[in-house]
């Protein structure tokens, strides 16, 4: 059983004393019921070495905790004083041009620094010893967004000694790197590992197997700097620990994260990432500038349900213009409302709106809250309130069932693809995503699986675009599976070490295909496909004793199946990538739909979800194939219909 409620994050250290048992009480009547507090507090918490001034913490989680809220008590480790530099003056992480990050803003801190680890495990000791046991304190969350502002790579030295020993424990003595790296190739063999450097300023690229050990570690560096915290706090307390993620970071491994905490969340900023981190072009951004880009959102809570193995949140809510895009529009009133609902269809349990008054100083004084800096109601208020009334006194929902597509989401090929792309414009998660949006628009639920998912039976469809080099357990859960699976562009084309691999990719003797060359595409130079659509950005010249369901104009195949197996041979473009998730359906044996831009379905167990994107009203019963249904939905329309 999933119980959805609502939240807000909030500052009280912001705020003068006297103000917040009106803001707790004002939460409380707009229907939210939890509220995440601390995450960036420490210099008031610690404002000098040792000096711990909790006092007004205890005041702030009672006066919340008395008004009905539940509180999510965030570790301050982002946001390190300036007199923890004094301490550890070389505890900044390094960008890749050699230089030293700078205080004054937040996440300058390097994870491999031991003395501020450290400092995270006592500042997470004293909260949790404090805290663990508070009963207004009902979750914990680790640090904030780690990643984000590119905070992962470091190219300190602290970073460079901690890389030496990994590289030492992975591949145990420095003959076994140089032949997994290849180093014999322009005379890079080391005779030890203390000779080894970072990846960044080599005169000319550095060895792609170096980059990508480089990646890993990184990865590492990040879970094991979470794990520090997650340690410490299972000690003293029985509440959930979460984290909270963002939107299109690939830089750390997130289900290795995740597996050390009970529920994942992210933060989700819809007009934001359209404008900041969209591929599409203007018109796109044009359409959509006031609602989000219809799919992002949804890819996001499939990947994080993932990632928390089932349990997940939204724990940051855009509720109006941010100040951190490129452009920050308002959402079309009904948008606050409607990314809500969508959140609640992928199965989140909570939802907390990003921030609760908006700040009249500093960094984000642009940035709307449910309240203006003067105390009134913001727009998003009113609709934060409309989904708490429409929850009503029947906020629990059923749990999930797998849904019937499986799509494979693997950080470790966007660090391969990352470090050789073979042109600009190849993108692991663009890839993916790509094969998401069409999958969306055929109407498709959608889970995302990690690359060592062991059990496909649930699956009808597994998609795997862009796998770089298969996991032992993920190849032996395809030999057993019985749906239908589409592999490639690119999928098993790497070894684990970045190599070509000895039976050539996709090095799955079951495709019985062979991919025997390829090339990127620039823009302009698309392949048209004999079904309609194109080939950009990148295809493959492939031979073998499958059959070729589809060619390029230039006679390429294009398609290829062998059995249950489907391999693509090229990155289909947008009307390509519908045409050909559909077809992958239709052989599955799922129906589809071909839901205009805009619309969009949800379906679980329990309820069918519409949504429309689109800034028009969208036809509804005619592409649904369901003459129950209404004929259109507004703009930012939801319609729900609760199955049962
Ligand atoms: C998030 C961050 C918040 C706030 C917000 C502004 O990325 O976690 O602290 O900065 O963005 O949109």
């Amino acid at each position: 059983m999933i119980r959805r409620a609502l939240g807000v994050c909030y500052y009280p250290e912001h705020w003068p004393e006297s103000q917040w048992p009106e803001d707790a009480a004002r939460m409380a009547t707009a229907g939210l019921t939890w509220v995440r507090i601390g995450e960036f507090a420490w210099s008031r918490l610690e404002p000098t070495p040792g000096d711990l001034r909790l006092d007004w913490l205890d005041r702030a989680i009672a006066t919340l905790g008395n008004a009905g809220l539940r509180v999510v008590l965030g570790t301050p480790t982002a946001t390190p004083p300036r007199w923890m530099l004094d301490r550890h003056p070389d505890m900044l992480a390094w960008d890749r041009d050699g230089r030293p990050r700078g205080f004054g803003s937040r996440r300058h801190y390097d994870f491999s620094h031991a003395g501020y680890r450290a400092e995270c495990a006592r500042i997470t000791r004293i909260l949790a010893e404090r805290y663990g046991a508070n009963p207004h304190v009902a979750a914990w969350q680790t640090d904030n967004e780690y990643a984000c502002h590119d905070t992962v790579l470091s190219y300190s030295p602290v970073a460079a000694a901690a890389f030496r020993q990994w590289l030492a424990a992975r591949h145990g003595t420095v003959e076994a790197l140089n032949e997994a790296w290849g180093n014999v190739f322009w005379s890079m063999e080391y005779n030890s590992f203390d000779q080894i450097g970072l990846p960044n300023l080599t005169v000319t690229e550095a060895n792609p197997a170096h980059w990508l050990d480089f990646r890993r570690f990184s990865s590492d560096q990040v879970v094991a700097f979470n794990r520090v915290q997650t340690e410490i706090l299972r000690a003293h307390t029985s509440a959930p620990l979460i984290h909270n993620y963002m939107g299109r970071i690939t830089e750390f491994d997130h289900f290795a994260t995740g597996a050390d905490l009970d529920v994942a969340s992210w933060d989700n900023y819809p007009l934001g990432f359209l404008e900041d981190r969209s591929d599409e072009g203007e018109a796109w951004k044009a359409a959509f500038q006031r609602q989000g880009d219809p799919d992002f959102q949804a890819f996001h809570h499939d990947l994080y349900r993932a990632v928390g193995r089932g349990r997940w949140w939204v724990m940051e809510q855009q509720p109006g213009p941010v100040n951190w895009a490129p452009y920050n529009p308002a959402p079309l009133p009904g948008m606050v409302r409607l990314w809500t609902w969508e959140a609640f269809a992928h199965g989140a349990e909570a939802v907390c709106y990003f921030r609760w008054r908006q700040a009249p100083f500093a960094q984000e004084a642009m940035h709307a809250g449910l309240l203006t800096p003067d105390s009134r109601d913001a727009p998003g208020l009113a609709e934060a309130a409309q989904v708490a009334r429409e929850l009503g006194n029947r906020p629990e929902v059923e749990s999930f069932a797998a849904a019937k597509v499986g799509l494979v989401f693997d950080y470790a090929s966007a660090w391969a693809w990352a470090t050789q792309p073979q042109g600009r414009d190849f993108d692991y998660f663009r890839l993916v995503f790509a094969a998401y949006r069409g999958l969306r628009q055929a109407g498709l639920d959608i889970d995302i699986l990690p690359p060592d998912t062991a059990d496909l039976a649930p699956y009808a469809l597994v998609v795997a675009p862009g796998v770089a080099a298969w996991t032992p357990v993920f190849r032996a859960a395809l030999a057993r599976f019985e749906g239908r699976a589409l592999l490639g562009p690119r999928s098993g084309a790497k070894t684990e070490h970045m190599s070509i691999p000895a039976a050539m990719p996709p090095d799955l003797p079951a495709l019985a295909t062979r991919v025997a060359r390829v090339e990127s595409l620039r823009p302009g130079g698309a392949i048209p496909l004999t079904g309609g659509g194109a080939f950009h950005i990148w295809r493959e010249i492939t031979d073998g004793a499958s059959e070729v369901v589809e060619t390029t104009a230039d006679g390429e195949a294009a398609v290829r199946h062998a059995g249950n197996l489907t391999y693509l041979a090229g990155w289909p473009d947008g009307p390509a990538m519908r045409r050909l998730m559909r077809a992958a359906a239709a052989e599955a044996g799922l129906p589809t739909l071909d839901l205009p831009d805009g619309l969009r379905r949800r379906s679980t167990p329990a309820e069918t979800f519409w949504f429309n994107y689109a800034a028009h009203p969208v036809p509804l019963a005619a592409p649904a194939g369901d003459p129950t249904l209404p004929a259109e939905l507004a703009p930012a329309g939801v319609h729900r219909v609760v199955k049962g």
